[in-house]
């Protein structure tokens, strides 16, 4: 059992201070905002994410899991500190590190023994180095030592704990072997893979793994594009390729591209980091590109076939980023949405969670209708921007009764095309061939 403490508590920290918990181990979980730590206190999740309020529930009462804003008392009692705080895009495309720096000084000052501080923070590569130079310089005792770690986190929003639980491998970049040990073995209950570094190595596996899932994204978007003009399936294409094992059949899902809190920011993040390396990063460059493009390939899609959309009323089918949280950052209806609204359309949106957190985006610019075949009554054309079961479980012929025209744009290609023509739709999907009734 190891005394561990967690310094930020939003996504990755509350998940792997809670799974750390989970296994065993004694876990504080700390942050500045007293009200956010006040209400977990009371059982309260500050975020959308199934399972995670019984698991942290479970643990609090076990007495495994706290929650506190004594981050200086927090420090001094544990022998593992880990630093999850964000890590946000600043204007520049850079990460934003105000928030580490400012949790190393901190650790600095109260560290009264031997201590792992890991780093869990998706940071650029020199930043554990630059972690040990500012605790170093802000130590109170001189004598006492410490060892850093980068320790990156790889899990999804919406399945993060059951990702955290089951990890395929974890990363340990260490400055001494003494630390990689203790990490390696805090791991050793979640039975994966180790994978022991250097700090820099470990920083890059991060961002080099979340921009490749990201390439892989924006190429077979690219290929659905190619496969709209010559007539050919997506959807055929992806499964042919990713029965070869070494493309593999996952991240092959043609769509509207990318968004949420690591994608779009770590990918900017890695085109920063080449270029302060002197080293030009093109094709991340492109990938990037074609992420922005494919968010608005439905727009035009449906100004296709409505012609203008002055006056039209759609139906927006899923506001988040994907289904099975509340996520809207960098959603692509963030973009998609105000470009319906230049064009004079008028929205009818759906989102089964998110809805709260898009008022903050959209205001009252929108109509929020909390149920999806509402959502499409009257409708001129309905667009499904987010494949959430509520919306892939809806009946064609159902839908086909309540809607004004049957269009369907459907930016998940979630449907089948053979069913939509059957119920008489014009159904646009991405990289399939276009369905017309009279075809
Ligand atoms: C991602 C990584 O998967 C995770 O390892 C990392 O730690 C954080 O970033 P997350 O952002 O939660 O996780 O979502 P993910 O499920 O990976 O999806 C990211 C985006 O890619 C979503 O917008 C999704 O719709 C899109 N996507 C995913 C596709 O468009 N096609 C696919 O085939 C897969």
């Amino acid at each position: 059992m190891k005394k561990i403490t967690v310094i930020g508590t939003g996504y990755v920290g509350l998940v792997s201070g809670t799974s750390f918990a989970d296994i065993g181990n004694e876990v504080i979980c700390c942050d500045i905002d007293s009200n956010k730590i006040e209400k977990l206190k009371q059982g309260f999740i500050p975020i959308y994410e199934p399972g995670l309020e019984e698991v942290v529930k479970k643990n609090t009462q076990l007495g495994r899991l706290s929650f506190t804003t004594d981050i200086p008392g927090a420090i001094r009692s544990s022998d593992i500190i880990y630093i999850a705080v964000g890590t946000p895009m600043s204007v520049t495309g850079a990460a934003d590190l105000r928030f580490v720096t400012e949790a190393a000084k901190t650790i600095g000052q109260h560290l009264n023994d031997y201590k792992v501080v890991v780093n869990k923070s998706t940071v650029p590569v020199g930043t554990g180095k630059l972690v040990q130079r500012m605790i170093q310089s802000h130590l109170s005792n001189p004598h006492v030592t410490f060892d850093v770690v980068s320790n990156p986190e790889f899990l999804r929003e919406g399945s993060a704990l059951k990702d955290c639980m089951n990890m395929e491998r974890a990363v340990i970049g260490a400055t001494s072997e003494k630390a990689a040990s203790i990490i390696a073995e805090l791991h050793k209950p979640f039975n994966t893979e180790i994978v022991i570094t250097t700090l820099e190595s470990a920083e890059m596996i991060k961002y080099a793994s979340n921009a490749f899932l990201a390439t892989k994204i924006s190429f077979i978007n690219a290929v659905a594009n190619i496969c709209e003009r010559v007539g050919a399936d997506v959807t055929e294409v992806s499964r042919g390729m990713g029965l070869d094992s070494r493309i593999g059949s996952r991240f092959l899902n043609a769509g509207i591209g990318y968004g949420g809190s690591c994608f779009p920011k770590d990918t900017h993040a890695l085109v920063h980091i080449a270029e302060s390396a002197g080293y030009d990063f093109h094709l991340m460059k492109s990938v990037i590109r074609t992420n922005d493009q494919q968010r608005l390939v439905v727009v035009d899609k449906v100004k296709e076939v409505l012609g203008s959309l002055r006056g039209r009323t759609i139906a927006v089918l899923g506001l988040a980023f994907k289904p099975n949280t509340d996520d809207m950052r960098d959603a692509p209806s963030l973009q998609i949405i105000p470009a319906l609204l230049r064009e004079g359309a008028k929205i009818k949106a759906y989102d089964p969670i998110a809805a709260k957190e898009a008022v903050v985006h959209f205001g009252d610019q929108i109509e929020y209708v909390e149920e999806p075949y509402d959502t499409i009554l009257n409708a001129d054309a309905a667009l499904i921007l987010t494949e959430w079961e509520q919306v892939v479980s809806m009946d064609p012929k159902q839908m086909r009764k309540l809607m004004n025209m049957p269009v369907v744009i459907d930016g998940r290609n979630i449907f089948s095309p053979k069913t939509m023509q059957e119920n008489g739709f014009i159904y646009h999907s991405i990289g399939r061939p276009p369905i017309h009734p009279e075809a």
